[in-house]
């Protein structure tokens, strides 16, 4: 298996991990302060950091100004290469954001781009003559939905250029073999620092129709036209060919495509992306008949040796817990998906925080300024009490954005001791997932169930757990039957930190509400076997698995 294949990621949004100098905004220095919380405590074995790259910041850093510069808000180029040294000595792979659509409108090539119809990089940026009613070139919208056009008219050389997202974060143009030249560099450049590859940012949007036709929706961002237009997979492999050059470096796209047979397409062939995100999941409803059928529409899109990627949640979307319902309602659910995230067939995404039970934060008014109001997600992490550590452990200033509501109880110094917490469950995953051969590689095989609950069985020839999940407020029993399975099984973790231990009767599994369980089956010839890897457990998590 290539490292990447049996990984366990994690996102940090930087700017809200952890602030090293005071100035009340996350950075660098601050993630290498926490890689051994990254390792050790949580087990995570590779890191998604989201950009760093100079920028003036209207998206966070999705608006690069300088592919080649870090910016002074998040350190300097030492602080990277304490990072990624540090981290290598963890083994923890460091993965980056890059960001191949747009640029900043203050980065230099847009300067130059926009100074004259002559500019020799007039061609790098998308430009067009207004329509014959005066209007924008074509009915392309922006993927923020306050935007509204994806055009905006410059009055230097009365042209109108092309921005899928903010007015200020303009297309490059790939047609252009320039800035496909241009943008080959950059890669380079971050390899050639030793990053273990990159996660892309709106990938699907660097191949898009040359002569900009009309979506036939002009009401919403996605378009036949716009995104995801078959030039994109030559572009894509040409990338891949440049990372295979440097040995196990990948790329992780964030496909915004909304179905997952295009999705595939990113991914089954073996010569483009090693992993595409996949964010259909997180428009799925709770409840077990869409998840079960969802994980089985994933699995014949991306059949065997293609890997799905799965996640909860990230800096652009509601968290986990607030998705599910919030409160209690939605912290049982998320603990179960937390479960599914980290038993499924593919390689786990976690959202900084996500661990610890986060919902989103409220967020005053006066504090907002993100064109799609995503601080409630984006608030700084809480690693203590606010009431014994003034700014929660995140920062000796002022905090960039309002604390976490809720850091008072949920904070990692809080949870780490103790046994009922998220953290706490997350860390059972990931141990378990990290020493199980079957939930790393296994296939998955969806096991037929009750109403309301969602099984299915990760396999290899030695090795054989079954996952079940109960989706519903009340206890339920299933009754499994699997060929050559020994009569009990061992339970391997539970949602449910209470659950007595021990082994459960495969004829009649009893699940509580909203609980998750892992079983380990035993062929019915190695059923001592099952003793033994009960008392491991127990050692390793007395507290827990003393069963
Ligand atoms: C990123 C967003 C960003 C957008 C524009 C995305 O999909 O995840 O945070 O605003 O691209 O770069």
């Amino acid at each position: 298996m290539n490292w990447w294949q049996s990984a366990v990621f994690y996102q940090i949004y930087p700017r809200s991990f952890l602030d090293s100098d005071g100035d009340g905004t996350g950075d660098l220095a601050g993630i290498t302060m926490r890689l051994d919380y990254l390792s050790e405590t949580l087990g995570v074995n590779a890191i998604w950091i989201s950009p760093f790259y100079e920028s003036p910041m209207v998206d966070n850093g999705y608006d690069v100004r300088d592919y080649y510069e870090i910016d002074p808000l998040f350190g300097t180029m030492t602080d990277f290469e304490n990072l990624i040294r540090e981290a290598r000595s963890r083994d923890l792979r460091v993965i980056m954001d890059w960001i191949p659509n747009h640029t900043a409108d203050s980065h230099q090539w847009f300067a130059d781009s926009r100074s004259s119809r002559s500019s020799a990089r007039r061609d790098w940026y998308v430009w067009r003559d207004s329509a014959d009613d005066g209007g924008p070139p074509n009915n392309w919208r922006s993927f923020f939905p306050v935007v509204g056009s994806a055009w905006t008219y410059d009055k230097t050389t009365g042209q109108w250029y092309l921005h899928s997202f903010l007015a200020s974060q303009p297309d490059l143009n790939w047609d252009n073999p320039e800035v496909e030249a241009a943008m080959h560099d950059t890669v380079r450049f971050w390899l050639d620092r030793g990053v273990d590859g990159f996660r892309i940012d709106a990938l699907p949007l660097i191949g898009k129709d040359a002569l900009l036709r009309a979506n036939s929706d002009s009401r919403q961002p996605w378009g036949e036209f716009n995104i995801d237009w078959h030039t994109v997979h030559d572009r894509i492999q040409r990338l891949r060919t440049l990372c295979d050059s440097y040995g196990e470096r990948i790329m992780v796209g964030e496909v915004n495509v909304l179905d997952l047979r295009r999705l595939g397409m990113y991914l089954t062939g073996g010569n483009e992306l090693h992993l595409a995100h996949n964010f259909l999941f997180l428009n799925q409803p709770w409840n077990a008949e869409d998840i079960a059928s969802f994980v089985t529409r994933v699995e014949n899109a991306f059949p065997s040796p293609a890997l799905p990627s799965w996640y909860l949640g990230n800096h652009d979307n509601p968290r986990v817990v607030t998705r599910l319902g919030g409160g209690q309602l939605g912290t049982a659910r998320a603990r179960v998906a937390a479960l599914l995230l980290l038993t499924v067939r593919g390689v786990p995404f976690i959202y900084q925080g996500e661990e610890l039970g986060l919902p989103d934060s409220q967020v005053p008014d006066s504090c907002r300024h993100d064109v799609d109001g995503r601080e409630p997600q984006r608030v700084p992490m809480p690693w203590d009490a606010p009431s014994r550590m003034a700014g929660g452990g995140f920062t000796t200033g002022q905090p960039w954005l309002p604390l976490h509501d809720m850091a008072e109880s949920l904070n990692v110094s809080a949870e780490v001791t103790d046994k009922d917490s998220m953290l706490a469950l997350y860390r059972r995953l990931i141990e378990l997932r990290r020493g199980n051969d079957a939930l790393q590689a296994g296939e998955l095989t969806a096991l037929p169930m009750p109403e309301g609950v969602v099984g299915f069985a990760r396999e290899l020839p030695h090795s054989r757990a079954v996952v079940l999940l109960n989706f519903m407020g009340n206890p339920t029993v299933v009754p499994l039957t699997l060929p050559g399975a020994a009569t009990k099984a061992c339970l391997l973790v539970s949602t449910d930190s209470a659950r007595s231990p021990g082994y459960v009767d495969l004829a009649s599994v009893e699940l509580g509400p909203h609980e998750g369980l892992v079983l380990a089956v035993l062929a019915s010839a190695d059923a001592g076997e099952a003793t033994k890897l009960a008392e491991h457990r127990a050692d390793r998590y007395g507290h827990v698995d003393r069963r």
